[in-house]
């Protein structure tokens, strides 16, 4: 499946965009209250069916303990206005950097995953997952809750791969959502030889091998592209890359990481 990554999305551009992403058949829109763009997405979506349009969102780091989590949750739907969130993320294991807080950071995200089931009870929230979580994470909120994310959030793209953490999710069915999969666009990866012949040997673009890489891994891809034919192209990935091609490409690993690095939160 591909979604919508909206990031630095703003603005007339942001509605221009996310109305042709759904009028092309984009259902999946991925958020944060910090992109500070739900207003513009709400717009973009008003003609839509509700059905017909997945929202993902975040409690964002900076609000991960049990009021604040309910708190942004209200705010998001008023943003939106919406009965309902389909899925909503803790943003981060850790709290965003507060004096004092540092070593509580279990603490808030218990609490605050706390407040998501609370919220999915009620039907404000239809799906909740997690974003940045290690296994280790989400092992901790499984062993206090018996219930485990959805769906979780991590950066992949092929110099930010690990395979044992795709078995991970594979073996807890719990969904990956690919984040920056396209690696921001990082001359580093886009320059690589091996990107352009695999370009020229599928007859695609080199976005299309990236997020078909991704796809063949189990995930799901939320490229941001502000220009409406990237949009068009990204999600158009009928085609199969070889399991060879796979192994050559899953070779590139070397944990580059453009986000969120989770391995020091405790
Ligand atoms: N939860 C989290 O912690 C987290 C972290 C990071 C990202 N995310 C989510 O993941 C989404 C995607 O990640 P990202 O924004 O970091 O980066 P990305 O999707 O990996 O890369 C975006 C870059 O790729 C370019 N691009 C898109 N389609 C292209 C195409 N077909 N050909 C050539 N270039 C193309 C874009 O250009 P233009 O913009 O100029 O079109 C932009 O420069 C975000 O928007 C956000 O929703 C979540």
């Amino acid at each position: 499946m591909v979604g919508l990554g909206t990031r630095d999305l703003i603005g007339q551009r942001c509605r221009k965009l996310i109305a042709s992403a759904v009028h092309m058949g984009y259902k999946l829109i991925d958020t944060n209250p910090i992109f500070k763009n739900d207003h513009m997405i709400a717009e973009a979506v008003k003609n839509s069916k509700r059905e017909d349009i997945f929202i993902c969102t975040k409690v964002p780091a900076s609000s991960l303990d049990y009021n604040s989590a309910f708190d942004s949750v209200e705010k998001t739907l008023g943003n939106f206005k919406f009965d309902y969130l389909d899925l909503v993320l803790i943003e981060s294991p850790g709290k965003a950097e507060i004096p004092g807080h540092r070593r509580c950071h279990a603490k808030y995200r218990a609490e605050t995953w706390r407040a998501l089931i609370e919220m999915k009870q009620q039907g404000q929230i239809k799906n909740i997952g997690v974003a940045n979580f290690l296994p280790r994470h989400i092992d901790e909120i499984w062993d206090k809750y018996a219930m485990n994310p959805v769906a979780n959030m991590i950066e992949l793209n092929p110099f930010c791969y690990e395979p044992e953490v795709i078995e991970y999710h594979k073996e807890k069915k719990i969904q990956i959502i690919a984040a920056s999969p396209l690696a921001r666009r990082s001359k580093e990866i886009w320059n690589l030889p091996i990107l352009q012949e695999l370009k020229v040997k599928y007859k695609v673009s080199k976005a299309q091998v990236l997020l078909r890489w991704a796809i063949q891994k189990g995930a799901v891809v939320i490229p941001k592209a502000k220009d409406i034919q990237n949009s068009k192209l990204n999600c158009n990935l009928d085609f199969e890359i070889s399991p060879e091609d796979i192994l050559t490409i899953d070779a590139l690993a070397r944990n580059m990481r453009l986000g969120w690095n989770s391995a020091t939160i405790k």
